[in-house]
């Protein structure tokens, strides 16, 4: 089931329609199937990284992927001075030559595009369209970051100023930047953060989720093979209390961040109670992220585009449609037509090229998904639930009506998809209760009346607005994502203004 057009256009140079192709890359995605594969940290100083423990794959829950060993927490201080001792020849580097690093990462991607679809396949779950999706935009996120640094970091501004003085503004790097990453994009969010503090002359000491420590140790080894230095970027593979005593170490000088929102609270409780340089947080947190749709609508169009919407990726991307408001007038036949090609979906193996929906990232996501499904079950409407398999942590597809948009007030991530009707005249509440959740990460708008839409994006402060089109798989350079309120603090992931957020800025006047 191709529902997705979308990844034909991104796909790395793959025609994923021909048949030819798609062997080709299932072929070369089984070469390195049933790889021993180890995660441990990579860092600069000597440590016991300790026992390993298994990583099993989501798509059975019993399949050893490889290994990961952690940094312990009495490590961080070792690893934190190698990275301060790393700094200066680092962010002395020529711009360009930063650039040229980065661009060789993107080759290395492309290179190694099948080996890490197998990976994303089995250590996070990730469908084929996915995990060509996931390679290419990480491979977007080093080419992009590559050139903005050209762009700032090559030569000083020149300000205006008196005869007889030169006034220069440069951009520098701020030292060891920690990057926290999440497990639903383990190579592209990984990669971006990583890519962006390297660009700005920054070193990094990289925590990646602890479901997905693999990829990330796959990603670090390609970029020191691509010429970063092992101290400029180093791997911190373990838990939430090492991922803890980095951001809280006084030589941390900024952290990147995704992930939850509460989560993004106790990091800027750290950063605040630490002794030291008040350093920078760039937070891209969740969201509850609502389209509105309006009689005027196309059906055909609304539908594609909420169950691309709301189901892609397991319903685990912080873009995915959370809450549907449909007009009453056109509710029952829309959601007719959502119901019925939320029936087409494939929920199983993602490796499999007929899957439109791998598992969800472990039993523990499962178990919450499933929780909530039940508890909304006593006093809303289940309208519709696909079938999964039994085995592994699969969820299938669930539409619930809620009585009011209120019910769900936190962010529920998987494939759930709540609808709520209003009625014509009734707009502005619907922008109220959007707003009212404070968080602002993706919108979607269904009209086709100008004035309706200029209505709703001027009444609501959220980060990426999709009109008469799905929410998710914003494009690096052309569609800067990042929210706001609850949902982060920007700058714009794969935006103009991204790398400077990571850079201080230093002014030299010089009497000539
Ligand atoms: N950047 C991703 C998207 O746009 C975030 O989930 O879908």
């Amino acid at each position: 089931a191709d529902l997705y057009g979308e990844t034909r256009k991104n796909s790395a140079g793959l025609e994923f329609g021909s048949e030819a192709a798609l062997n080709t890359l299932l072929d070369g995605m089984k070469a390195h199937d049933g790889t021993a594969l180890v995660a441990k940290p990579i860092v600069a100083v000597t440590i016991d990284d300790g026992k390993p423990t298994p990583v099993l794959s989501p798509i059975d829950g019993r399949t050893v992927v490889g290994s990961v060993s952690s940094l312990s927490v009495d490590a961080v201080d070792g690893v934190m001075k190698a990275g301060q001792a790393a700094f200066r020849a680092w962010s002395a580097t020529p711009a360009e030559d930063r650039a040229n690093i980065l661009d060789k990462m993107a080759d290395l991607l492309e290179q190694n595009r099948d080996r890490l679809m197998s990976l994303l396949a089995r250590e996070a779950g990730k469908t084929l369209a996915d995990g060509l999706s996931e390679v290419r935009e990480a491979t977007d996120f080093c080419r992009y970051y590559a050139a903005e640094a050209r762009r700032h970091f090559a030569a000083p501004i020149r300000m205006p100023g008196p005869t007889g003085e030169r006034n220069e503004l440069q951009y520098r790097g701020r030292g060891v930047f920690v990057a926290i990453s999440p497990w639903n994009f383990p190579l592209a969010i990984f990669l971006g953060q990583v890519t962006a503090a390297l660009a700005a002359g920054n070193v990094v000491v990289a925590k990646p989720a602890e479901q997905t420590p693999i990829i990330a140790f796959e990603a670090v080894r390609l970029l020191h093979q691509a010429g970063v230095p092992v101290a400029a970027c180093q791997l911190a593979t373990g838990d939430g209390k090492m991922g803890a005593a980095l951001v809280s170490h006084p030589l941390t000088a900024g952290v990147a961040f995704t992930g939850s929102t509460e989560t993004a609270w106790s990091i800027n409780r750290a950063l605040a109670a630490r002794q030291g340089p008040i350093v920078p947080l760039i937070a891209e947190t969740g969201g509850l992220n609502a389209m509105i749709v309006d009689a005027t609508a196309l059906p055909e169009q609304v539908t594609d585009d909420v169950v691309a919407s709301a189901f892609r990726s397991a319903g685990q991307r912080c873009s995915a449609l959370r809450i549907l408001y449909l007009q009453d007038d056109v509710a029952d036949r829309m959601l007719e037509m959502i119901e019925g090609a939320a029936a087409e979906l494939t929920v199983g193996d993602p490796r499999q090229p007929a899957t439109d929906l791998g598992p969800v990232i472990d039993a523990e996501a499962k178990a919450n998904l499933d929780r909530h499904i039940a508890l909304m079950r006593k006093s809303e409407t289940v309208r519709f639930e696909g079938r999964a398999p039994n085995d592994g942590s699969y969820v299938a597809p669930v539409i619930i009506e809620l009585r009011e948009a209120a019910t769900l007030d936190r962010e529920v991530f998987g494939p759930i998809l709540h609808v709520v009707r209003w009625k014509a005249g009734d707009l502005d509440k619907v922008i109220e209760q959007v707003a009212a959740t404070g968080y602002g990460l993706t919108l979607g708008i269904h009209s086709r009346i100008d004035e309706t839409v200029d209505a709703i994006v001027e009444k609501l402060a959220v980060g990426n607005v999709y009109v008469n089109r799905n929410v998710i798989g914003a494009v690096v350079g052309t569609q800067p994502f990042g929210g706001s309120g609850l949902s982060g603090t920007g700058p714009k992931a794969g935006g103009p203004n991204y790398l400077l957020r990571f850079a201080e800025e230093q002014v030299i006047s010089v009497n000539t």
